[in-house]
């Protein structure tokens, strides 16, 4: 299966502005192509877990009395989804910390005999693991995507750390006692690709196109918005990762129960399967226009969260909220601040 990735054609300086072939898309108007600024988070540091070296944007390194927030990405995505966002944030007094999850941009495993797993229970743990490592106590969870599995998994196991979450489609943590139910006919079309990823040609087809594979699902999940080749070239960087494809597809196998977690993560994974609540102020967002997970009132999730909650259904967005609507997704982290004030 590694065979196609290997000779896939994937090359790191594939920084393909010059690709003016995408039709999904609006070039930023250049004649040179000299010197495009990708609208990118730089400079980026790197903290070292027991796992990972974990790639991170830092909006303010060295300050250790201003509130964090720890903003997460999703898939096919990147740490550059939060490029307005964070000017926004750090306005306000925030350090903002943006990591690349494994297997994306900069973020390596240590080990090469460390599994490749996506599994909820390691991505949330990287979170908390880079927090040690970077002696953060408490800080704001902020994601969309698999970021939403990411903070609701780190918010609902170690609440201690999470002062406020903001979680678009509100709770996806998984009860792997549910992942073969017969769900209805309509559900499936909008998912097919977690389907694809679970076959070697899958497999092979995101390793030997992974920008094409964004555009796709980019367009798909995100009807209405008309992204730029800037936004996709940016986020196409994180995905030479060597570990890119492995990760991506884990996370469908293995929540589909195709394919085994790490064992070292069981406990937290059996904790999960119970669909912990969320106790910590939360802010739940729902876009209008998302297609896997339509927008609710929030009421179908309510049972998930036990401290305050706000739900907001955001007009005119698909899945990418911080890219799409970065002031929504910026007063999001805002309002769960102000939830949060006088809990501590
Ligand atoms: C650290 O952040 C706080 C809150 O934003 C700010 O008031 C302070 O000036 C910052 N300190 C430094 C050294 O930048
Ligand atoms: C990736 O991270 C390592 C540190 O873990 C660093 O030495 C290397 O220069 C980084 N590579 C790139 C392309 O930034
Ligand atoms: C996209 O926008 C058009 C016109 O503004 C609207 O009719 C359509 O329903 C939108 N698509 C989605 C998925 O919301
Ligand atoms: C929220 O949506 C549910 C259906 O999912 C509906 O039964 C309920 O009345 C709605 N609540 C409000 C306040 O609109």
């Amino acid at each position: 299966m590694r065979t196609n990735y290997k000779s896939g054609g994937i090359s790191l300086l594939a920084l393909s502005v010059f690709a003016l072939t995408s039709t999904a898309a609006t070039l930023p108007t250049t004649t040179t192509g000299a010197s495009i600024s990708l609208p990118t988070l730089s400079p980026v540091h790197y903290a070292q877990t027991s796992t990972l070296s974990i790639e991170y944007y830092d909006s303010a390194p060295k300050n250790d009395t201003a509130p964090v927030a720890i903003l997460i990405h999703g898939f096919p995505y990147s740490i550059d989804t939060y490029v307005d966002v964070v000017p926004k944030l750090k306005n306000e007094g925030y350090r903002v910390i943006v990591p690349s999850l494994r297997g994306f941009g900069n973020t390596t495993f240590l080990s090469t005999t460390t599994l490749r797993s996506a599994e909820q229970a390691a991505l949330g743990k990287d979170v908390i693991d880079l927090m040690d490592a970077l002696k953060i106590e408490k800080a704001i969870f902020a994601g969309y995507d698999w970021g939403t599995v990411v903070v609701n998994v780190a918010a609902a196991l170690w609440p201690d750390r999470c002062s406020g979450m903001v979680a678009a489609n509100s709770y996806l943590i998984q009860n792997r006692e549910t992942a073969w139910n017969v769900a209805p006919a309509s559900s499936y079309p909008v998912k097919w690709y977690y389907y694809v990823f679970l076959t070697p040609p899958g497999y092979s087809s995101l390793a030997s196109d992974t920008k094409g594979w964004a555009e796709v699902l980019w367009s798909k999940n995100s009807p209405n918005w008309t992204y730029t080749e800037g936004q996709l070239d940016a986020a196409a960087l994180a995905f030479h990762n060597p570990d890119y494809v492995d990760i991506a597809t884990n996370f469908y196998r293995n929540r589909l129960l195709y394919a085994p977690g790490d064992p070292s993560y069981a406990e937290l994974a059996n904790a999960l399967d119970k669909q912990p609540v969320i106790t910590v102020p939360s802010v739940t967002l729902d876009p209008d226009q998302a297609v896997v997970f339509p927008a609710t009132n929030g009421s179908t999730t309510a049972k998930y969260f036990s401290g305050p909650r706000k739900h907001h259904i955001v007009n005119g967005c698909g899945e990418n909220i911080p890219l799409e609507r970065p002031d929504v997704f910026a007063n999001a982290v805002l309002e769960v601040a102000q939830l949060g004030k006088g809990r501590s």
